[in-house]
């Protein structure tokens, strides 16, 4: 069973109900899900734990959040160890064109440099689900898609 992390940061709770319906997905895929705030990490050798982990951040200035990227810098002790794991990311912004694709493209450059696998998406958000402000049932099924997606793929991989 794939074991899958979905890592975020929230501050009003946009971000948050995504990485609920993500982790809502893997359960539906016969995944086994935890869902952490990336300031409950305690350390980044947890990371090596899991075959996939999924990434979510609020849109600041058209990339992820201060609180994310540092959680991505710390996880510089596991560098090479998260080689062939599946990633992949999702965001919130505020306005329409608000930057929530290069939040994700921010976000999956990280997870490339890791070695990590991500896919794309051919007919939905091709850089993983991006919502404006509450996630409304689109972007709420493109997160279900999301941890879907990864629970298959880190499944494929392991076989
Ligand atoms: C410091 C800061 C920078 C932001 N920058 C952007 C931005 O560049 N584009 C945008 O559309 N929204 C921006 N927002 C709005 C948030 O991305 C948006 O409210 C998001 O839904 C918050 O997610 P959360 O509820 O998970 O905290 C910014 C908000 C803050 C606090």
């Amino acid at each position: 069973m794939a074991k899958v992390l979905v890592a975020y940061f929230s501050k009003s709770g946009n971000t948050k109900s995504m990485a609920e319906a993500v982790g809502e997905g893997v359960k539906q895929a016969g995944g086994e899900v935890e869902l952490k705030s990336v300031g409950d990490i305690q350390s980044p050798a947890e990371l090596v734990n899991y075959d996939g982990i999924i990434v979510g951040s609020p849109t600041y200035y058209g990339i992820m959040a201060a609180q994310v990227k540092e959680f991505l810098d710390k996880s510089i002790k596991v560098h090479e160890q998260l080689e062939g794991k599946v990633g992949g990311a999702f965001s919130s912004c505020g306005i329409e064109g608000g930057g929530s694709e290069t939040t994700n493209i921010s976000i999956i450059q990280a997870l490339l440099v890791h070695g990590m696998v991500v896919p794309g998406f051919s007919s939905t958000g091709h850089f993983g689900p991006v919502s404006t402000g509450k996630p409304d049932q689109r972007a709420i099924e493109e997160c279900k898609k999301l941890g879907q997606r990864i629970v298959d793929l880190a499944e494929k991989l392991s076989g």
